[in-house]
């Protein structure tokens, strides 16, 4: 049973971004990025589905992801929903109940709780982490800033496929 003493400890923070560098050190582009959604959703209870969308165009992207099911929401343009709303404004958005939030897209019916980190290289966003829970307020400052961090480690292996 998951409950609010399942969310992200500094101590558990620091041994996820250690993890994390092993997972991406040998890997480049998009099988680091494979690495990392995957480690990110085995490794933290309340993080139900990870997905890293890239920036293409006017769309983000959905690149790599690591959860229970596939989201149907694989483009979706920015200024649309919690993700193209974090992309526009360039800042991480914490919605603690999805239920209450007009901007959500919903992907699983499961979800309760979104957390969304832009990627970005230069000051400008070239892609987002985006984490689904299916706790409620699952999310926390140290969340925030664990991964930020995680996206500031991303940001280079970030290439959008040519199409
Ligand atoms: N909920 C997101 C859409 C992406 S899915 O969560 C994977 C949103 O509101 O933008």
């Amino acid at each position: 049973m998951k409950s609010a003493s399942d969310r992200l400890t500094r101590e558990h923070a620091r041994q996820v971004l250690g993890q994390l560098d092993s997972a991406i050190a040998t890997a480049e582009g998009k099988p680091a990025l494979e690495a990392a959604v995957k480690a990110l959703n085995t490794s933290v209870p309340t993080y139900s589905w990870v997905g890293i969308y890239l920036v293409q165009g006017q769309d983000l992207v959905l690149d790599a992801w690591a959860g229970p099911a596939a989201t149907e929401h694989t483009r979706i343009p920015i200024g649309k929903g919690v993700c193209g709303f974090a992309a526009k404004a360039g800042r991480t958005e914490i919605v603690s109940d999805v239920g209450k939030d007009s901007r959500y897209l919903e992907c699983f019916t499961s979800t309760r709780a979104e957390i969304v980190v832009p990627i970005l290289v230069d000051g400008g966003v070239i892609g987002e982490i985006d984490i689904d829970s299916d706790q409620l307020d699952a999310f926390s400052s140290l969340d925030r800033e664990f991964l930020e961090a995680v996206a500031r480690k991303l940001a280079p292996h970030c290439k959008p496929a040519l199409v």
